[in-house]
């Protein structure tokens, strides 16, 4: 189908005052990307795509959104909501060039998939006017019912108009539709308002190709896919689907989940070849994870690469900005915020390392810290290669530590280290000998021992 051109026109004006939320509906997320995202990746993937979303008035942060995920996307701001036709019209400019393929998309319906949209699009090319998702619904209450005659899709019924007998149909109206793009504007423009709500109803818009003497046709999918989100507990259920099907893609692409149902994955999370996940691991946006790499449990990934035979964890903290070398290995209750380490690199217990280069192979003793800010600004701590830093160092950052070099444990190190140095910032130990034995007397002298 990619020799047809296509207009995507996203509905996005809802309040959501139902999510409870100053964050505008379509921003919330599900699996590390908003709701908007998912759409958009769904709907308008391929050559000749073009996009429109159409917000509602003061929704900077939803123009925003579509700007940084598609900056080719036109936006529209519905003034009036004045239903679902209404806000599809305010995408005029857009329409008026005559797509051979509109696709209406709803920008609360994250689940839907391309597939889904490339199966919307097909009876078009086969010369229907317009192509509408149904889907079986469990509970229809709320939805518009799809009457059908024969083959044909007759009329939508919306849940307020429905008589008694056609509150009982459980064929619904997703909401998704394709029409054909060169008579899509003279379709919708006919569209009124006479029904209980006053409304521009887009669903409208099969009575009147039926009049015009078109076809409407119905393609149907399963209720997952086209569940809208209006509130909190809506969303919740769209990310336990999300995360189901997440899993799945990765258990057939190879991955080991040895408790799926444990692991967390974002949309956008990218595997290699036998990479490991163990039980309770969380992964937020741009992830990457190289072949052999293993997560250990317990362990919170965000924007980060995870080299090839990488470990991780358990009790791991890689922040936005960690990039990490082949075979490095970060332990338990070690974070990672902007920092390189290089292949071979071990942190393996109770560490902060942020802002910062590691040169490969070098080995970051236990609770070795990165003081990268000084209240002010953040300042950058580069260490090179081979080297060796004592456990409890401090390393008050901007700070270099040259190739090959051995920090001493318990030191602050302040000023840079040159390659192969050694550098012990530690006072004097002094030993008293027989100190601990007169310590003892002196502590014991006036008491009775315990039990006399
Ligand atoms: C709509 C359908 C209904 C379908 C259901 C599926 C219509 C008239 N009804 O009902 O048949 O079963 O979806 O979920 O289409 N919007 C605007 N501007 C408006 C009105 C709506 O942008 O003036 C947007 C909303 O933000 C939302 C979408 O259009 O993303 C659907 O509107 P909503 O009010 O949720 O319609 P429903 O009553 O759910
Ligand atoms: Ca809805």
């Amino acid at each position: 189908m990619t020799d047809r051109s296509s207009l995507t026109v996203v509905l996005a004006a809802g309040e959501g005052t139902r999510m409870r939320s100053s964050l505008p509906k379509v921003l919330h997320p599900v699996a590390g990307q908003s709701l908007l995202a998912h759409v958009l990746a769904a709907s308008s993937a391929g050559p000749g795509a073009s996009l429109a979303v159409v917000i509602g008035p003061d929704q900077q942060a939803v123009e925003q959104e579509v700007k940084r995920l598609r900056p080719d996307a036109r936006t529209f701001v519905q003034r009036e909501r004045l239903g679902t036709a209404h806000a599809v019209l305010a995408a005029r400019e857009a329409l008026a060039r005559k797509p051979d393929d509109l696709l209406v998309a709803f920008g609360d319906t994250p689940l839907i998939s391309g597939e889904t949209f490339a199966r919307l699009r097909a009876p078009l090319k086969n010369g229907a006017a317009l192509a509408v998702l149904g889907f079986r619904a469990a509970d229809p209450t709320g939805y518009g019912r799809l009457v059908i005659e024969g083959e044909h899709l007759v009329a939508i019924r919306e849940h307020a108009d429905a008589s008694p007998e056609e509150r009982k149909m459980t064929l619904c109206n997703a909401g998704v539709m394709a029409f054909d793009g060169k008579r899509a504007l003279e379709i919708l423009d006919r569209i009124g308002n006479a029904n209980s709500k006053r409304e521009y109803y887009l669903v409208d818009a099969v009575a009147i190709v039926r009049d015009l003497g078109l076809e409407a046709v119905v393609i149907e999918t399963n209720e997952d896919e086209v569940r809208g989100i209006n509130t909190k507990a809506q969303l919740a259920e769209a990310e336990g689907v999300m995360q189901a099907r997440l899993r799945q893609a990765a258990l057939e692409a190879g991955v080991t989940l040895i408790a799926p149902e444990t692991v967390f994955l974002a949309a956008d999370t990218t595997f290699g070849k036998d990479v490991t996940i163990e039980p309770f691991v969380v992964i937020g946006p741009g992830v990457s994870i190289a072949d052999g790499a293993v997560i250990h449990s317990f362990s919170h990934v965000v924007q980060a690469s995870i080299g090839r035979n990488a470990s991780v964890g358990p009790y791991a903290r890689l922040r936005p900005g960690t990039s990490l070398g082949d075979g490095a290995r970060i332990g338990n209750f070690v974070e990672t915020k902007a920092a390189t380490l290089e292949a071979g690199v071990k942190v393996n217990h109770l560490s902060y390392i942020g802002d910062a280069t590691v040169g490969a192979n070098s080995n970051i003793g236990a609770g070795t810290i990165t003081c990268n800010y000084d209240g002010f600004s953040k300042h950058k701590t580069t260490i090179g290669q081979g080297a060796f830093v004592g456990t409890n160092s401090s390393l008050v950052a901007p700070v270099k530590i040259g190739n090959g070099a051995y920090i001493g444990s318990g030191s602050v190190i302040t000023r840079d280290v040159p390659e192969n140095a050694m550098a012990v910032e530690r006072s004097p130990q002094s030993n008293r000998e027989g100190g601990a034995t007169r310590y003892r007397e002196l502590k014991t002298r006036d008491k009775t021992p315990k039990g006399k």
